[in-house]
């Protein structure tokens, strides 16, 4: 059985729904183990151990969310060149931008040399004042959709070995 790994942080909420929603998409694929992880839970054991990935990180300060940014600063190098070749695809959720977070994402995975096999799907909250973007976030439905389409998308190919 090939396996999928899902890591992401979310202090919101937002995140943390798309996460599921991607997951509730790569269950459709019976022939694929798939584990999520929030990223500090997550070490180089996970990757290594993964077939494929899928990465899910707020934007915060242009920027991944210092929490994803803390989980690829402690297994960037202890799996450097262990992972070459392996798929991923990539969740952003963002207030109003995300490019940041994802050209930051596909940098590390360059660097790793995995394969990416999905544009970066950026969702944005339009969260725009301190209120909106403390408070607890509710992903409309399309985006969900699209979210769960990716997961098992991902799925599949892993699955099918397309990638
Ligand atoms: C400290 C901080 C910085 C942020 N910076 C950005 C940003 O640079 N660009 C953006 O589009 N959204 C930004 N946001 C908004 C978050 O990306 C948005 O609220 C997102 O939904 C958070 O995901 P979560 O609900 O999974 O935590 C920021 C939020 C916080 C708390």
């Amino acid at each position: 059985m090939r396996r999928l790994l899902i890591v992401y942080s979310s202090a919101t909420g937002g995140t943390r729904q798309l996460v599921e929603a991607a997951a509730r998409g790569a269950a459709t694929e019976t022939a694929i183990a798939t584990t999520v992880l929030t990223a500090p839970l997550a070490g180089p054991d996970d990757l290594l151990a993964a077939d494929g990935f899928l990465f899910a990180a707020p934007e915060n300060l242009a920027a991944l969310s210092g929490l994803m940014k803390d989980f690829f600063d402690r297994t960037y190098y202890p799996v450097l060149d262990r992972l070459a070749g392996r798929p991923y695809a990539a969740i952003i959720c963002a207030g109003s931008d995300g490019a940041g977070a994802a050209r930051q994402l596909a940098r590390i995975a360059t660097g790793w040399r995995l394969k990416q096999v999905a544009d970066p799907l950026i969702i944005l909250t339009h969260a725009q004042t301190p209120e909106a973007i403390l408070a607890k976030k509710t992903i409309a439905p399309a985006a969900l959709t699209a979210s769960q389409t990716l997961g098992a998308t991902l799925a599949a190919g892993l699955a099918m070995g397309v990638f």
